[in-house]
C-alpha cells in the first residue's frame, strides 16, 4: 500500500477511537449522576467458566448453598445459575459473551465466575475484559496477606482502561509497523483512586503506593497520579508515595521494603503484573481472590485460569478451591453479608490445617470435593 493511503487509514481507525472514548466517558458522566436503587433481594450469578472452572464453582456453589440457607429459604438471597458463558459455546457463536448470557447476568447483582479460556490469537476477546467493560466494573481489588512476614497488601488495579480498553483494536501499518493505544480518562482515574482511598479510611490504612511508569508513559501515567494526588485532597490522612513499576517489582520481593506496602493503586497492566507477583509471594496465584466492582455490579472470581492441563491429564476432580472460595468470602463481604464471609474465612482457616484433606492438585491430595466435604463440616 501507498505510504500516504497507509497513514490516512490509521488517521481515520483514530479518530473512530477517539470519538468511541470520548462517547465512553460520556456515559461514565451520565452513569455517575444516575441514583442506585436499594434492592429487596440480592441475587448471585453463579458462572462455571471452563475447564477446572465446573468442579471449583461447582463445590463453590455447594459452599454458597449452606452458608446462604437462611437468606435462600427468606427470599432475601437467590441463587442463579448462567449458563452458556463457555469456551465451546463461544467458539460455537463467534461471540465472546453469546446472546443472551450477558442478559441474564444483567439480572444479578453480583457473580461468581470460574475461570475462562481465552483463544491464543484470532479475534475472539477475553470474557473476562468483555464483562468488565459491559459491567463497567472499574476497579479489580486483589487483597494479599502474609501476617508472617507482615505483609497485608491491597490492590486496586484500574480495570477498564489503559492498556486494555483498545488492547484489540491496535493499528497495522502494512507489514512495516503497529501502534496500539493506552487510554486514561479523568474520570475513570477519580474513580479507582477514590475506591482505593475510601477502603484505606474504612480500614485504617494509611500508605498509598502510586504504581505508574510516568516517566517514560508521560501522559497516560503522568495524568494517573495527578488526578490520585487530586483526589486524596479529600483525605488528608493518607500518605501517597508515586512508585515506579519496575523498582515495585522488585520492592514486593524485597523483605525490608514489602512491609511498609498497604493500599496500591495502578493503571490496568501495571495491576495485572504486579498482583500476579503478589499472588506469588502469599503461595501461588492460585490462593488469591479477584473482586472486580462497580457502582452496579460486581464480580467474584478466582485469579487462576482454566487449567486446561489438568482437564487433559484427568486429574482435574484434583483441583484447588481455594481461589474461588477467597472470591466467595469477598462477596459476600462485599453485599453486606460479612458474618457469613467470617465464618467462611474461619471454616477455610480450620480446613486448611486438616492435613487429611490437603489439596496439592496432583492424585496425592485431596480432591475438591472432599476438601469441601471438610469445610461444610467446619461451618460454624
Ligand atoms: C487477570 C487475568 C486477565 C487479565 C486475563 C485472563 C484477560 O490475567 O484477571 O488478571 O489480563 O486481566
Ligand atoms: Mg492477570
Amino acid at each position: 500500500m501507498e505510504k500516504n493511503q497507509m497513514i490516512e487509514n490509521a488517521l481515520a481507525a483514530f479518530r473512530t477511537l477517539l470519538e468511541e472514548q470520548l462517547a465512553r466517558v460520556e456515559r461514565m458522566e451520565a452513569q455517575a449522576e444516575s441514583e442506585k436503587k436499594a434492592k429487596q433481594c440480592l441475587t448471585i450469578g453463579i458462572i462455571d467458566g471452563d475447564g477446572i472452572g465446573p468442579i471449583i464453582v461447582g463445590q463453590a456453589q455447594r459452599v454458597a448453598e449452606k452458608l446462604l440457607e437462611k437468606e435462600i429459604e427468606n427470599g432475601t438471597v437467590k441463587l442463579k445459575r448462567i449458563e452458556g458463558l463457555t469456551i465451546e459455546n463461544r467458539l460455537a457463536t463467534g461471540k465472546t459473551l453469546p446472546d443472551g448470557v450477558l442478559d441474564a447476568i444483567k439480572e444479578c447483582d453480583v457473580l461468581l465466575k470460574g475461570p475462562t479460556t481465552t483463544p491464543k490469537g484470532g479475534n475472539m476477546e477475553s470474557a473476562n475484559v468483555a464483562l468488565r467493560r459491559e459491567l463497567d466494573l472499574f476497579a479489580n481489588v486483589r487483597p494479599v496477606s502474609l501476617p508472617e512476614k507482615g505483609i497485608d497488601w491491597a490492590f486496586f488495579r484500574e480495570n477498564t482502561e489503559g492498556e486494555y480498553v483498545l488492547g484489540s483494536r491496535g493499528v497495522q501499518l502494512g507489514d512495516k509497523m503497529a501502534v496500539d493505544f493506552k487510554v486514561t480518562t479523568t474520570l475513570g482515574t477519580e474513580r479507582i483512586a477514590r475506591a482505593a482511598f475510601e477502603f484505606a479510611r474504612r480500614n485504617g490504612k494509611k500508605n498509598i503506593a502510586i504504581v505508574t511508569k510516568a516517566n517514560i508513559m508521560k501522559k497516560t501515567d503522568g495524568n494517573f497520579s495527578a488526578i490520585c494526588h487530586e483526589v486524596a485532597t479529600d483525605y488528608p490522612e493518607l500518605i501517597l508515595e508515586d512508585w515506579y513499576v519496575d523498582i515495585m517489582a522488585a520492592n514486593l520481593i524485597n523483605e525490608s521494603m514489602a512491609s511498609r506496602f498497604e493500599v496500591f493503586v495502578l493503571p490496568n497492566l501495571y495491576g495485572d503484573i504486579l498482583t500476579d507477583e503478589a499472588a506469588q509471594i502469599q503461595g501461588g496465584v492460585g490462593t488469591a481472590g479477584s473482586a472486580n466492582t462497580g457502582d452496579r455490579y460486581g464480580m467474584f472470581e478466582a485469579i487462576h485460569g482454566s487449567a486446561p492441563r489438568m482437564v487433559e491429564q484427568g486429574i482435574a476432580e484434583y483441583a484447588n478451591p481455594a481461589s474461588i472460595l477467597r472470591a466467595l468470602v469477598m462477596l459476600l463481604d462485599h453485599a453486606g453479608l460479612s458474618d457469613h464471609a467470617k465464618r467462611l474465612t474461619d471454616a477455610i482457616a480450620k480446613t486448611d490445617a486438616d492435613a487429611s484433606v490437603r489439596v496439592t492438585g496432583d492424585r496425592d491430595g485431596a480432591t475438591c470435593k472432599q476438601y469441601t466435604d471438610a469445610l461444610l463440616q467446619n461451618l460454624t
